[in-house]
């Protein structure tokens, strides 16, 4: 079945919209080359266990091993670039009166594209701090001897991302579910869906009225309670997505 008349659908709610809440997870970044989570084959988690390298217990058991391993992500962050997808995001920021854009990426990508105030739910990889004195701007990578220690107390060297079991950055949770119960339309774009509070954004949005769509490469827990699902890669269709709203805007 053809996708266009979803699309011009969506488009028409987004160019009516006062307030839009996106939410992003890995799959926006997968077409810039940053692997995702939880995908076959390529995802981190399926080659990696996340309780060896993202908890605060992994990290006081292992630090060389859990600094290497963000180290390795965050020099794979300087050699990609934002693509089509986030572009379009940033693009579509202009269209609406209000956008809230919140991603459970670490990637900065969407600031990269030029988005801005992005409510990083899951933190910053390129922000590190020091376990003890909280001092941030510390390098994952130092000059000296692994483990990496912060150059005024001595203390670990951690990156500046949400572990689990951990609370997230109150301002960003704050302000996303504030955007959520507003919204009148929530785009939920490359995200599986499973990792809460994050996940329970689109069902606020839907409480609170909006319309909520869904784009990802496959379906999700999330999927049965949207009102639309789009297919395919975020890198065309939010594009796609974005020209169809200028469109509608054309016409009047
Ligand atoms: P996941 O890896 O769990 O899910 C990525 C989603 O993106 C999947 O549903 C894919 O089908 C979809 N996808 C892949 N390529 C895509 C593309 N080109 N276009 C659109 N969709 C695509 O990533 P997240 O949902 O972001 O947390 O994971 C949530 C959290 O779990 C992460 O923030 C991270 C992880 O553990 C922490 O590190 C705290």
């Amino acid at each position: 079945m053809s996708t266009r008349p979803v699309v011009a659908e969506l488009a028409r709610r987004l160019a009516r919209a006062d307030r839009v809440l996106v939410l992003t997870g890995a799959g926006v970044s997968a077409e810039s080359g940053v692997p995702t989570f939880r995908d076959a084959l390529t995802g981190y988690w399926s080659r990696y266990r996340a309780e060896d390298l993202a908890t605060e217990t992994a990290f006081r058991r292992e630090p060389v091993l859990v600094q290497r391993w963000y180290a390795e992500r965050q020099r794979l962050l300087e050699k990609v670039r934002p693509n089509d997808g986030h572009r379009a995001l940033t693009d579509l920021a202009c269209l609406v009166p209000i956008l809230t854009l919140v991603t459970q990426n670490v990637d900065g990508l969407h600031q990269r594209a030029g988005s801005e105030d992005v409510a990083e739910l899951h933190g910053r990889l390129s922000v590190s701090r020091c376990i003890e004195c909280g001092g941030v701007g510390e390098s994952l990578e130092p000059t000296g001897d692994l483990p990496a220690r912060c150059t005024d107390c001595g203390g670990l060297i951690r990156p500046g991302v949400v572990w689990f079991g951990e609370a997230l950055p109150e301002r960003a949770l704050r302000d996303a579910e504030a955007a959520a119960e507003r919204s009148d339309v929530a785009l939920v774009v490359g995200t599986s869906g499973l990792v809460h509070p994050a996940a329970a954004l689109p069902s606020m949005a839907r409480a609170g009225g909006a319309y909520v769509a869904e784009i990802n490469t496959a379906r999700t827990p999330l999927s049965p309670d949207a009102d639309v699902v789009l297919l395919g890669p975020s890198g065309t269709l939010l594009p796609a997505l974005v020209e169809a709203v200028r469109e509608v805007r054309r016409a009047g």
